[in-house]
């Protein structure tokens, strides 16, 4: 016992019992064995808005209107059976009807000889308590919100991450094949050329007829592979054009049926209607093809194949992401290729489109086909959605949006059916090429159609030989990337000599922003190396013909 300390007696003695009640911040009330009420303190009052005097000889129940009163005091019974009553929550109606919370606990009054003689009641309104709780619960929703938020922000990083990962391994990887790109398309543009020339000296019969076709078939071969890693690198020349997605995949059809082993059943859905996209025809000719050949080798003991197209609305919404975007609900067609292989485990499909990954190690898989279909898929604002479950086979989805302009596909259609090969009508031609087989290929099949042709090995060279000739020369055919004196340059100064000169340029490859601007400066025309015989034809034709 401490030395200040002084019996209730003491100093009630100063300061009456009643007065301490009153002055108390929580609620008190006395009631006697009936539980009717002989006491009441001011913050009883002031929480149950009756007053002292209307609350004397009142049922504790009728005053409190609480839960605990409902039937029988639940308080009393507790009291009795000796159970103790500490804050225990329940809610009070006031006198004005209003509902409020209320922390409540009692306990017996006995007398001097320990005779029960009333109960005391003592009560705290808890509704600002109850308000902090209620703000603390919304601020912890708050945060539970914004937790999840970061984390689907630090997810999203996480893709964007791999994405950037991805696209640098594909930037890195474009500048290595862009590097052998040109030299190996010129050495094929030899190969191609003079392949093609051989053939127009022997009868269509001859058995010698036979492998040259084969080397023009080995050839495209090669150069197809050339293009399919510029094209997956993004180094590669995109001629978007409206086209008719039904007749690439009757193109990859009949190739395939050439091509496909027997035991493999091959079907195709096609939509009845047109199915026009932006595209790059050629390119995604060697999409749908790639698809296939996978397909086709997920089924070493035979299956099938099926390719579908259809036009349709789609809304992506709850799908599982995409490649290489989460797309946009629109209008797009669907090009399905759907096999009944041995399909692909959740981590072997989570790798296929980078480039290099393979699980053909000893069938000698390159791993580019995919990684390809990727950067062209990328490059149409298209999607690719990958269905598979092992040892059930596996379906692939491209959404290409459908073209805008399909009246234009029409005007395409209505050219391409234009006569072939024209011929020239001894019009003359400076060909600068660095490439001694290109320039030899090219004065021969030139002078073949029909044209008078100068050669020259640099920019150099052909400003020197285009002074001398200028009156006789009617075209330029200007290799883009030369030594000494480069394509572009060439360009530049031979407008200088004449600002009406015809140029045509030929390259392997044009990265974005070397070729367009040129083009803007009125080149008469582009072929790309290596060329088949027919498109230069056509080329030059149009080039000598037009009128800038
Ligand atoms: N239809 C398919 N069924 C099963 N696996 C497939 C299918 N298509 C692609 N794959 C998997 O994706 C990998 C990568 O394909 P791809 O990039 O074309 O390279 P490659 O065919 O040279 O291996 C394949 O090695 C294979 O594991
Ligand atoms: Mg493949």
């Amino acid at each position: 016992m401490t030395e200040g300390y002084r019996s209730p007696e003491t100093w009630a003695g100063n300061i009456s019992a009643s007065a301490i009640l009153h002055s108390l911040p929580d609620a008190v009330l006395v009631t006697d064995l009936q539980a009717r009420i002989t006491y009441f303190n001011r913050a009883a009052e002031k929480i149950t808005g009756f007053r002292g005097h209307e609350a004397q000889g009142m049922y504790c129940k009728d005053v409190l209107k609480s839960g605990l009163c409902e039937t029988e005091c639940a308080v009393k019974r507790a009291l009795d059976s000796d159970q103790n009553i500490f804050n225990i929550e329940t809610t009070i109606t006031t006198a004005t009807g209003e509902t409020i919370p209320a922390l409540v606990s009692a306990s017996l009054i006995k007398d001097s000889a320990g005779k029960l003689v009333g109960y005391l009641y003592a009560f705290r309104d808890i509704l600002p308590f109850k308000k902090i709780m209620s703000d603390l619960e919304v601020s912890r929703a708050k945060l539970a919100e914004r937790n999840a938020e970061l984390d689907m922000a630090i997810e999203e990083l996480k893709m964007t991450q791999g994405q950037l990962l991805q696209a640098q391994k594909m930037e890195s990887l474009g500048t290595l094949a862009g590097g052998i790109a040109h030299d190996f398309n010129n050495i094929l543009t030899g190969i191609l050329g003079f392949a093609s020339l051989i053939r127009t000296k022997i009868p269509a019969d001859s058995p010698i007829a036979r492998y040259v076709m084969q080397i023009e078939r080995s050839a495209v071969r090669a150069a197809e592979l050339t293009s399919m890693i510029l094209t997956f690198a993004r180094r590669g020349r995109f001629e978007i054009k409206t086209a008719d997605l039904n007749e690439i995949v009757l193109e990859v059809l009949q190739i395939l049926g050439r091509t496909t082993d027997r035991s493999i059943k091959i079907g195709h859905i096609l939509s009845p209607k047109p199915c026009y996209v932006d595209i790059d025809s050629a390119k995604m000719e060697q999409v749908v093809m790639n698809i296939c050949v996978n397909a086709v080798e997920a089924m070493p003991n035979g299956g099938k194949l099926t390719i579908k197209t259809e036009v349709s609305f789609y809304s992506f919404d709850g799908m599982e992401k995409k490649l290489p975007h989460q797309p946009a609900d629109g209008k797009y067609v669907r090009l399905s290729v759907i096999d009944t292989g041995g399909g692909m485990d959740g981590e072997t499909r989570q790798r296929i489109f980078d480039p290099f990954f393979t699980t053909k190690g000893e069938s000698g898989g390159t791993g580019l086909g995919l990684a390809m279909v990727y950067g062209v898929i990328n490059e149409f604002n298209g999607y690719i959605e990958v269905e598979s479950t092992p040892g059930a086979g596996t379906a692939f989805s491209v959404f290409l949006p459908i073209s805008k302009s399909p009246s234009e596909a029409e005007k395409i259609e209505e050219q391409e059916k234009a006569p072939d090969v024209p011929k020239g009508k001894g019009e003359t031609i400076l060909l600068v090429d660095d490439e001694s087989i290109i320039r030899e290929l090219g004065k021969d099949a030139l002078e073949q159609l029909g044209y008078n042709v100068f050669v020259a090995e640099d920019g150099l060279a052909a400003l020197d030989l285009y002074e001398k000739h200028r009156d006789k020369i009617d075209l330029v055919i200007l290799d883009l990337i030369m030594p000494n004196l480069g394509g572009k340059e060439t360009f530049e100064r031979l407008r200088q000599i004449n600002p009406d000169i015809k140029v045509v340029i030929s390259t392997g490859y044009a990265k974005d922003g070397v070729l367009e601007p040129l083009l803007d400066k009125k080149a008469n025309g582009f072929i790309k190396k290596p060329y088949k015989i027919q498109n230069m034809a056509r080329v030059v034709r149009s080039a000598i013909g037009s009128t800038y």
